[in-house]
């Protein structure tokens, strides 16, 4: 699997051009991207990242990590994801970095998914939803997803986001409405953010293949 996603994260550099400022995701997939990127470090005027584990990866290359309140818009986010569903939806959060993504996700005019073909599902909820809170509100949120999904919510355990929040993993979810559901679970007290980019889907989702594969 890990050359399919290499081959997506490289034909993703396709979206690359000279003087951007590109937003980067987390994840494995991601971490192929920040490869090819750094070959073109001299060349772009450097980065915004969702991680400290990818702001570490992307130094580590040379590459200069900015603030995403000094740059403003982007004009694209790269990123990997857990699930996608044909219309571009998808399930993040995997690697517990789902709010900064969401942030980036939002900030960018143009969101390129890069995937490998075990990613790509007819329904989301295969993959259990990550829901982030705050901890204080962890038993709350979980009562509340179990009430209104019927969905089986987990705790991470000994999972700390880079927010210092905690995760709830939502199990046994079919989501035949995710942007209802996104909009939904936003609403509990507590929630940070939902892993269901749903209302910002990907705008180009390429998947791993010879050749990739977009859509
Ligand atoms: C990180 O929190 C996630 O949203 C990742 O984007 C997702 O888990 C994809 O990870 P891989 O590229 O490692 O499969």
């Amino acid at each position: 699997m890990s050359e399919l996603k290499k081959l997506a994260a490289e034909k993703a550099m396709d979206y690359v051009e000279d003087g951007m400022v590109v937003g980067v995701g987390t994840g494995s997939t991601v971490a192929y991207f920040i490869n090819a990127l750094a070959a073109r470090k001299d060349r772009i005027a450097g980065a915004v990242s969702s991680s400290e584990q990818s702001t570490a990866r992307l130094r580590a290359h040379g590459i200069e990590v900015l603030d995403l309140n000094a740059t403003g818009p982007l004009p694209l986010y790269v990123d990997g994801a857990d699930e996608c569903d044909p219309h571009k939806r998808l399930i993040k959060g995997g690697g517990a970095a789902l709010t900064r993504e969401k942030i980036i996700a939002e900030a960018s005019a143009r969101f390129v998914c890069i995937i490998d073909p075990s990613k790509q599902v007819d329904v989301l909820g295969r993959f259990p939803l990550p829901v982030e809170v705050i901890p204080m509100a962890r038993s709350l949120v979980a009562r509340e997803i179990l009430r209104m999904t019927g969905g089986q919510p987990v705790w991470r355990d000994a999972v700390v986001t880079d927010n210092g929040n905690w995760i709830l993993d939502v199990h046994g979810l079919a989501i035949t409405d995710p942007v209802g559901l996104e909009r939904e679970l936003n609403q509990i007290p507590g929630v940070v953010s939902v892993g269901l980019f749903a209302r910002r889907p990907a705008d180009v989702v390429i998947v791993g293949g010879q050749p990739p594969r977009l859509f």
